[in-house]
């Protein structure tokens, strides 16, 4: 048996692809997958490059791997994702101990490139973005957990000033609905209860079904449908493309969860023109409240970036308001980095280091306070939450999340994974809240 190491930087969709990789390899090649990268055949890193240093992290990773490849010859290096996207050749140029290059839309080429690498002895290369068709080479997953990611969209047209994911991969292509739907009945089949429907902009989904193109909201309706499949969630939202139908779906669908992701990035009207995010603050305050009119108890997230050219002390403090006004759930913060090929690396990045981790620092102890503030008001409350699995800090215990997505740590037998239960919030700690579990009795009484 053939051994593949895959390590992943990055988002969610890098953790997906990097399941799909897995996925063709164990069916073309018949690769199992190692945890240990010494006894691997095939190393393969999945890379991000969203910010600063993304680069220099993969040489220094494919410098550490050329030592194994030292000791085996036969040893293949592959790099994916979105460093090879946007580097290409680049990287066998700098680096020659990499085999095989190959992007976030040609992932499902790489069994083949593997196979290539080893029968012509040389360098394989495809960064190209073939539309969609890498879909219908993946094979089904199997799984034998409650929550699964599944991707419904590629790419990005919003070309937001300092984002570097249009140019890695690609322009945004939808799923067609009744394919995402026969993927997700077979996720159900095998006991998956939650969804993360995902994408970089799921709300300007536009998938075909029956000739028409429909939007995230129908999408969310169908995915309800399903059998055994009780809790979605969806990632990332885009707020310029919110819209009506998926406000409204709030007031009726229990199985779509009381929270959203909606990164805001900065709360001056000046720095979001800058920034080509499409709306204003008001605008999506507006939007906030509309949610919240439909789902009184819904948690709000978001990414922030500090520091973006030009923010001055006012546009930082402007952010901040924001975040007293909405109260956000736990977020991502993060200091601007100019990426290549974007239009914000063009300007002058004005704001100093010292600056940036000033405000980082105020901002994140701001969101912390809110996100604590929420934590204990759910102290004392039942939470309908999804147990997924045993505790990572006591393997005695079982490990759930809450609507909002937090982990409850609390005490139970194993048999209860993969089921909804209701439990009361007892205290929150650190990382995660503890609960206790409302025995059948407890339960009957309510
Ligand atoms: N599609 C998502 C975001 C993808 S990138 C959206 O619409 O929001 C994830 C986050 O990384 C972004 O929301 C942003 O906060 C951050 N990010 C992206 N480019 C960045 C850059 N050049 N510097 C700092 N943070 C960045
Ligand atoms: Fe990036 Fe903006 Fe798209 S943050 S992923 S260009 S919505």
């Amino acid at each position: 048996m053939k051994k593949v190491f895959i390590k992943t930087h990055g988002c969610q969709m890098n953790e997906y692809d990097s399941e799909k990789m897995l996925d063709m390899l164990s069916l073309e090649e018949k690769f199992i997958q190692t945890t240990n990268q010494d006894e691997a055949d095939l190393l393969v890193l999945n890379t991000c490059s969203i910010r600063e240093k993304a680069q220099e992290r993969v040489f220094h990773q494919v410098g550490r791997w050329k030592k194994l490849k030292d000791k085996n010859p036969n040893l293949k290096i592959a790099i994916g994702g979105c460093v090879a996207s946007q580097e290409g050749q680049q990287i066998t140029k700098r680096a020659p101990a990499v085999d095989i290059v190959f992007g976030p839309q040609t992932l499902h080429r790489l069994p083949k490139m593997y196979r290539s690498a080893v029968q012509e002895e040389k360098n394989q290369i495809d960064i190209s973005f073939p539309k969609i068709e890498k879909f219908d080479h993946i094979p089904d997953t199997k799984t034998d957990e409650p929550t699964a990611f599944v991707s419904i969209a590629e790419g990005c047209n919003k070309y937001c000033s300092f984002c570097v994911v249009p140019h890695t991969r690609g322009h945004e292509v939808s799923r067609p609905v009744q394919d995402i739907i026969e993927e997700i009945k077979k996720l159900a089949d095998q006991g998956v209860r939650e969804i993360n429907l995902l994408g970089q902009n799921v709300n300007n989904y536009k998938g075909i079904d029956g000739g028409e193109k429909k939007s995230l909201a129908f999408l969310i309706e169908r995915t309800a449908k399903i059998d055994g499949i009780d809790r979605i969630r969806y990632t990332t939202s885009h707020p310029f493309e919110f819209r009506d139908d998926l406000v409204e779906l709030y007031a009726h669908l229990p199985e779509l969860v009381s929270h959203v992701h909606l990164p805001i990035q900065s709360g001056s009207d000046r720095i979001l023109k800058l920034m080509r995010r499409r709306y204003t603050v008001e605008k999506y305050l507006d939007l906030v409240s509309r949610l919240k009119k439909n789902r009184p108890n819904i948690s709000l997230s978001s990414d922030f970036i500090v520091g973006f050219p030009n923010e001055s002390q006012q546009d930082f403090e402007d952010t901040l308001s924001v975040i007293d006004e909405v109260r956000y759930d736990e977020s991502f913060s993060f200091i601007y980095s100019p990426r290549p090929n974007t239009p914000a690396a063009e300007m002058e990045d004005n704001v100093s280091l010292e600056e940036k981790k000033d405000r980082l620092a105020i901002l994140q102890n701001r969101l912390n306070h809110h996100a604590f503030n929420i934590g204990r008001k759910m102290v004392g409350t039942i939470e309908r939450c999804l147990v997924t699995g045993i505790s990572k800090k006591n393997p005695g215990e079982l490990q759930a999340r809450t609507e909002n997505n937090r982990v409850v740590n609390f005490p139970s037998s194993a048999k209860l994974i993969g089921e909804f239960v209701d439990i009361e919030i007892v205290d929150q700690l650190t990382n995660c809240l503890r609960g206790k579990i409302k025995t059948e009795t407890d339960l009957c009484q309510n």
